[in-house]
């Protein structure tokens, strides 16, 4: 079975849940701590070793290209002071040249038509998709447990946790036949049901390992959901053609930072997470819940 070397990372689109801020700066190079949400993805991406990344933008978000260019003035003026742990730190996030790759989406026709703008750059082998708004904290980076899972299943897998059964109209849902261990078999899969009509409360996140298949049926999928060319439909298309389609329920905690409310609570473990942070950051959050409980 060819590894899976490649990574589409689908950045184009608008952003509009943090407008007016994403009126100029695109959401992933939003900051988490002191690094873009992008950069999360890529360091998930490499760690679980992925060698090719393959960007889908659009207009706009030129400021995410730059991010990942060298700093040749910057790097200069931080060799000249002594200061070494920053160098290194630049060093560490910077991309060689010819490791990413840019493709352009015309239109935000949603995600599955972003993914299919990537089809000449991932050719015929098996590719992975990070969506970066989903930050996942874990031990062992969530896209390696799927890789290594996919040594095992071959074929398709989407990342998959439970949300609360009112939220199911928010995600794409697993209509599942059997559960082992992390892997779940699933039979069908419908993007954002209504709770009565939702099949599970098992909902795909943004990491799937995905086959060829996958953009064969990208090519004759119709509009489907907000009027948009939907992953989840070209998948649930491979499930009734071949049944090689996996769940994969990932070790670890996924924060939404497409949302803002998913965002600031990123910021607050990502914050407590960091120990030069841990100490005058905890003692400001107790002292604020403090005061509200006491105005309450
Ligand atoms: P979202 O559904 O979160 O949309 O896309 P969005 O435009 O980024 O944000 P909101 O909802 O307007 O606030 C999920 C992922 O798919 C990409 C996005 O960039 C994001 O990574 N995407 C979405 C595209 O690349 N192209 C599209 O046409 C739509």
């Amino acid at each position: 079975m060819k590894k899976v070397t490649k990574a589409v990372f689908p950045v184009a689109g608008m952003g509009t849940r943090f407008l007016p801020a994403t009126k100029s700066i695109p959401k992933e190079i939003l900051n988490l701590v002191d690094r873009p949400l992008i950069q999360y993805a890529i360091d998930e991406a490499r760690d679980a070793g992925i060698t090719d990344f393959i960007f889908v933008t659009s207009r706009g978000k030129s400021a995410l290209e730059d991010y990942f260019d060298g700093s040749p003035h910057l790097e200069q003026t931080l060799n000249a002071k002594g200061k070494w742990d920053l160098l290194d730190l630049l060093h560490s996030t910077s991309m060689d040249s010819g490791e990413i790759a840019y493709v352009r989406q015309r239109e935000a026709r949603g995600l599955g038509h972003a993914v299919l703008c990537a089809k000449r750059l991932i050719g015929n082998e098996p590719f992975a998709v990070l969506l970066p708004d989903d930050v996942i904290a874990s031990s062992t980076p969530c896209l390696k447990q799927m890789i290594d899972a996919h040594e095992e299943t071959g074929g398709n897998i989407v990342a998959a946790m439970e949300i609360p059964w009112d939220k199911t109209s928010t995600y794409g849902i697993l209509d599942v036949t059997k559960t082992r261990g992390s892997i779940v078999n699933i039979k069908g899969m419908v993007e954002k049901p209504a709770v009565d009509n939702a099949p599970s409360n098992l909902a795909v996140i943004g990491r799937y390992i995905l086959t060829p298949q996958i953009l064969m049926h990208l090519e004759t999928t119709e509009e489907g959901a907000g009027s948009e060319i939907q992953l989840t439909d070209a998948i649930a298309a491979e499930i009734k053609a071949s049944g090689n389609v996996y769940g994969f329920r990932f070790e670890g905690e996924r924060f939404d930072c497409g949302s803002k409310a998913g965002f600031l609570q990123a910021t607050v473990a990502f914050g407590l997470s960091r120990p030069e942070l841990y100490d005058e950051f905890s003692r400001f959050l107790s002292s604020i819940v403090a005061t509200k409980v006491a105005a309450e």
